[in-house]
């Protein structure tokens, strides 16, 4: 049996038990506790906990982790560590501190870069959650790509949606902690260029605005891009909104690549509950190619990285993966705070 702690009940964690779901019967997952200092937000958990169908009797949901492990070794779980990111470092460490060896950390794998160097010299085996690397989207582009032996010019990623009520009602916020707009969506689209240009060689450009809202403005959390040199002269620009770009309050989630022989792969996530993308390719501006995907990439990340820990591999996702994404978002942050 595998299990699994979480830690962080709210939003993502309510999505991360139900991929858990899932996967229980193929990998055999047992979610053995939660904790969230948070009462209503453990409730609702232990709650959907018991209606996805997990072991109820056993499961122990506390408000911290020392209290959970006051009545559990933790030692032989996977801990996965949903906070807001400037508590991923503490409970990362204090998990490793009571023995854990093998820990999932949501993206972005800290708030800041000194975190992120931190929770790369922790021991353990870390897998970061950069579920845009499983996509069936990313994965169809990279062998297309590969196959095609395509040259990329040029990739536009635009992450965008309308956070702004959820961000008034403190999601992903702590204490005095706001998610700088770089750590939202941003990581998804550095690591998908990342997977597929590898890393850049260069920040070339960054820029940032704050949230307006009817009654004041959240600092640096409305939108941004940052634009990036990777190897052969290509290039991408990641831009992402937070407060409904053009006016559309739906998500939107593209990959734009651009080849040379005229060749362009465009990609769209999907960004409803259906969970359904597309992939559409254009030779000369015909479309050539159209594909349809059934794409649940957190559920096949999470699958991913718990075979990863049960066969000892070292992931491809892992917290050197994790802290190049902060490098990145790092130089972004200093750049747009000096050009904006
Ligand atoms: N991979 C993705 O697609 C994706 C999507 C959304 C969010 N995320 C990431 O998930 C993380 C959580 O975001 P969210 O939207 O669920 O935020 P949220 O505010 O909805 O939930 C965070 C929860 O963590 C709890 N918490 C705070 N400190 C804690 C601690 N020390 N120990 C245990 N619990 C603690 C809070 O009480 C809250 O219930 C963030 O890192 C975010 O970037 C990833």
């Amino acid at each position: 049996m595998v299990d699994i702690i979480i830690v962080g009940c709210g939003t993502q964690g309510q999505a991360h038990i139900r991929c858990y779901a899932k996967l229980k019967d193929m990998l055999n997952i047992n979610i053995a506790g939660a904790v969230d200092p948070d009462e209503k937000q453990l409730n609702a958990f232990q709650h959907l906990h018991s209606k996805l169908g997990f072991d109820t009797r056993r499961a122990l949901f506390k408000n911290n982790l020392s209290e959970l492990s006051k009545e559990l070794d933790i030692s032989n779980s996977i801990v996965d560590v949903i906070t807001p990111n400037n508590c991923h470092y503490s409970c990362a460490k204090e998990a490793i501190d009571m023995g854990t060896k093998r820990i999932i950390i949501e993206k972005p794998l800290a708030h800041d870069l000194s975190d992120a160097k931190n929770i790369e010299k922790l021991g353990g085996v870390i897998g970061v959650i950069e579920n845009y690397l499983f996509s069936s989207i990313t994965q169809h582009i990279q062998k297309f790509i590969e196959e095609q032996k395509l040259k990329t010019i040029f990739v536009k990623t635009e992450f965008s949606k309308n956070r702004r009520i959820e961000s008034l009602e403190g999601r992903g916020i702590f204490e005095d902690y706001i998610p700088h707009v770089f750590t939202i969506e941003i990581p998804h689209q550095i690591a998908v260029v990342s997977y597929l240009l590898e890393f850049p060689k260069n920040v070339c450009d960054a820029w940032c605005h704050d949230m307006i809202l009817p009654d004041g403005r959240i600092s640096s959390h409305g939108e941004g891009a940052i634009t990036l040199a990777h190897k052969d002269g290509a290039t991408s620009y990641n831009f992402s909104c937070l407060q409904g770009y053009q006016h559309l309050s739906i998500k939107y989630r593209t990959i734009r690549i651009y080849c040379e022989d005229a060749i362009k792969i465009f990609g769209y996530y999907p960004t409803t509950i259906d969970l359904e993308g597309s992939i559409l390719v254009y030779r000369d501006q015909d479309l050539i190619e159209k594909h349809r995907f059934i794409d649940d990439s957190m559920t096949e990340t999470l699958k991913y990285l718990i075979k990863c820990f049960m066969e000892n591999k070292k992931p491809l996702n892992d917290a050197n993966f994790g802290r190049k994404i902060m490098e990145i978002i790092n130089t972004g942050t200093v750049l747009a705070k000096k050009f904006c």
